[in-house]
């Protein structure tokens, strides 16, 4: 087996001051010097914790600001991490003037409202996976990010890791011919007490939202938006899908088979196979830190993560792309753009009408 590394995926760093996030000149983010972008969190749960922890780290990101529901979490969460105001509704920190770009990490069934409140109120938005609960509430945000000049993102780190570039660039540049064929799942053994927003229609619960957005995006990335979907799920007594396997297919001739569940822990690999090879994606694979390529008649290749990149699962690197574009004077990202989050949302509503889940608040 030969070997490469992540390193040199083709990096889209702009050039450009940053007005628009009140940062000077540095597009890799590497220059402490530089004034930080400065962040606000939304929502003081896991991710929230986990995406502050990776933005403390980064030499050229400051987290000034928190909101929550309630002040005392808002107040907790600004202890543990040091942040200077924390605040117990969304609206204070929409319309803090001293924050850049805020961070929405709520469940899905409110990142319409809370995205849509900070967009509204000047400031750029990263918005966690799902983008919403369906592509209404996403073009909504979409038009609200055009309407106010914002930038806007989908929090989908995948597509900003290292090692998914590379793979992308490979498949892109025809390493494995035509593809083919995308298998990918992604399932979580639980079990998810009913209580949990994974089992809660509304907050947008159930598998697909949550994990089947990861081999649905993957699938996307890699083939673009399917013109026929087809989808056998199980559904939750609450009406949510606890499994979801999926079946896609492009005019190309191409077919993607995704599963997603939350009563089964899955292997989380993918594969893609093309007319000329194969590459395989070890468990992990929306953050792998290493990837196979089969080239037909070639020995394998093995392409590893490079270690200054950081773990696995940081989120840095897309923390790092938003800032890069607000400091390039870019409204959306070129590694995550909003024509991709919108069409993945169309696939997840088809995916949803197929299997029956339906939200409140959607109509019949
Ligand atoms: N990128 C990733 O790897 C990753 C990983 C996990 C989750 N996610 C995504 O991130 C989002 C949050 O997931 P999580 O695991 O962090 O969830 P979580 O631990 O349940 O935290 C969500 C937070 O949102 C607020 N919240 C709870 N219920 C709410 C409601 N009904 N309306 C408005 N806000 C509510 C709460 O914060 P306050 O009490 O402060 O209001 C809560 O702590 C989801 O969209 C999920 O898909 C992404």
């Amino acid at each position: 087996m030969t070997t490469g590394t992540g390193t040199g995926a083709g990096s889209t760093a702009g050039t450009g001051a940053g007005a628009a996030a009140g940062a000077g000149a540095d597009p890799a983010g590497t220059d402490p010097a530089v004034a930080p972008v400065r962040w606000g969190i939304l929502a003081t749960g896991g991710i929230a914790a986990s995406f502050t922890a990776d933005l403390i780290d980064l030499p050229d990101a400051e987290v000034v600001a928190v909101a929550s529901r309630t002040e005392t979490s808002a107040r907790a969460f600004a202890e543990r991490f040091g942040i200077t105001r924390a605040y117990g509704d969304w609206d204070a920190l929409a319309k803090d003037a001293d924050v850049d770009v805020v961070y929405v990490a709520t469940p899905h069934a409110a990142h319409r409202a809370a995205a849509g409140l900070c967009l509204e109120a000047g400031r750029h938005v990263l918005c966690e996976k799902a983008f919403t609960l369906n592509a209404r509430e996403a073009h909504e945000l979409d038009a609200l990010a055009r309407d106010h000049d914002r930038f806007l993102m989908e929090a989908m780190w995948m597509y900003c890791h290292p090692l998914v570039r590379r793979l992308k660039a490979l498949v892109d540049d025809g390493a494995i011919g035509e593809v083919r064929t995308v298998q990918a799942d992604f399932g979580l053994e639980g079990p998810f007490p009913p209580s949990h927003r994974l089992r809660d229609p509304a907050q947008g619960g159930g598998a697909l939202l949550d994990l089947g957005v990861y081999p649905v995006s993957f699938a996307h990335l890699l083939l673009g938006e399917p013109s026929g979907i087809a989808a056998q799920a199980t559904l939750s007594a609450e009406g949510v899908d606890l499994q979801t396997a999926a079946a896609l297919s492009w005019d190309s001739g191409a077919l993607a088979a995704l599963h997603c569940s939350v009563v089964g822990g899955t292997g989380t690999t993918a594969s893609v196979t093309g007319s000329r090879g194969r590459i395989d994606l070890p468990a992990g694979f929306f953050h792998p830190d290493r990837f196979v390529l089969h080239r037909d008649g070639r020995d394998p290749e093995e392409f590893t993560a490079d270690p200054a990149d950081g773990p696995r699962t940081t989120l840095r690197h897309e923390a790092r792309e938003v800032m890069r574009a607000l400091r390039a004077g870019e409204t959306e990202s070129p590694l995550v753009p909003r024509s991709g989050t919108l069409a993945v949302m169309r696939t997840l509503d088809t995916l949803r009408e197929r299997v029956g889940v339906r939200y409140p608040g959607e109509e019949g």
